[in-house]
């Protein structure tokens, strides 16, 4: 199964229950189902998006989940709904599930920020092979930024272990600028592999011991939610190996790779301020083998990459 993370009841529910979320989703499919559609939805849980499909028109809606436990909930509120003749639960593996026919809408909402976690990309890879001509696809596209930060490192006086953190807290600084280090084009094949670099500059001194993921969604063409924090998982925090000092105006050079789907902790994270030799990083062919959990307490770990010296 190309995920990290088995959803629970309680996650399902706070999917149900993420109103922002489900409006935004809600809108897209309204303008994008047309009456007589076969619409797949993947990742389905509740059966929530293939619902507002089948509210929209769709003649078939085909909720793929590989959660076993879903498959009668996703019946049941099909039947609630009257939809039942209309939605199709099917329990597989969305990222390689052979569809019964061909479709005219896929909606996926399997999505964290920077893709950590769960198979938003092979499930949209292996589905756009059933897409009729002028197919459509919900959502289109996702744009990843990434800055680096002072993640605070206490909650309530004490010290966590996280393997990424998505609560922004109260103490937590940015020190760098914030650029996009991915755009991921639904309606083209994806890669599974990330390996993208980002050039930040320093905006506040300070020491960093974490990079913060945002994500933005065009839902549809040309509808983009700029800051849809409602949304499970973003901003995501990841924390570095270890800490960096950042100076304003200093521009440092980071690199990330990992496989999508798997969790941050697989992730290769390299900061390395401009004018110093980068360690080379290959793109992964394997996911990263996990490592410890990265602790929000690094600012006491020795800096592996000092600034340059004022000259
Ligand atoms: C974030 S929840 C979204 C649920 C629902 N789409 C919604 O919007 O409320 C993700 C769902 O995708 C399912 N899932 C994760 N990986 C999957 C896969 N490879 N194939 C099918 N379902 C998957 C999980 O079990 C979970 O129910």
């Amino acid at each position: 199964m190309y995920t990290d993370k088995r959803f629970t009841a309680y996650d399902i529910q706070a999917c149900l229950h993420d109103v922002g979320r489900a409006e935004l989703f809600k809108a897209a499919i309204f303008s994008t189902v047309r009456e007589g559609d076969v619409v797949v939805d993947a990742g389905s849980g509740s059966g929530l998006l293939g619902l507002f499909a089948a509210q929209a028109g769709a003649k078939r809606v085909y909720c793929v989940e590989s959660n076993d436990d879903y498959i009668p909930v996703i019946r049941e509120n099909a039947r609630r709904n009257g939809f039942a003749n209309v939605v199709q639960a099917i329990h597989a593996d969305a990222t390689t599930v052979q569809l019964p026919s061909q479709i005219d809408v896929i909606i996926s909402e399997v999505i964290s920020a920077g893709f950590f976690y769960e198979p938003q990309l092979q499930i949209v890879n292996n589905l756009r092979r059933f897409l009729n001509p002028g197919g459509r696809i919900i959502p289109l596209t996702i744009e990843h930024t990434i800055e680096l930060i002072s993640a605070e490192e206490t909650l309530y006086g004490l010290n966590f272990s996280y393997d990424s953190r998505y609560h922004a807290l109260d103490g937590d600084r940015s020190l760098t600028n914030r650029q996009q280090y991915l755009r991921t084009d639904f309606t083209t094949p994806q890669s599974k592999d990330i390996s993208a670099g980002v050039r930040l500059r320093g905006t506040e001194k300070g020491t960093a011991n974490a990079l913060r993921l945002h994500y933005r969604i065009e839902f549809t063409p040309g509808t983009w939610a700029e800051e849809p924090t409602s949304f499970l998982m973003n901003p995501q925090t990841m924390f570095l190996p270890a800490t960096v000092e950042i100076e304003p105006d200093q521009e440092y050079q980071v690199h990330l790779a990992y496989r999508a789907s798997r969790s941050p902790l697989t992730a290769r994270i390299q900061v390395s301020p401009v004018g110093h030799r980068a360690e080379r990083m290959p793109a992964p062919t394997e996911p990263a083998a996990p490592q410890e959990p990265r602790r929000p307490s690094p600012k006491s770990m020795p800096t592996k990459v000092p600034v340059p010296a004022a000259s």
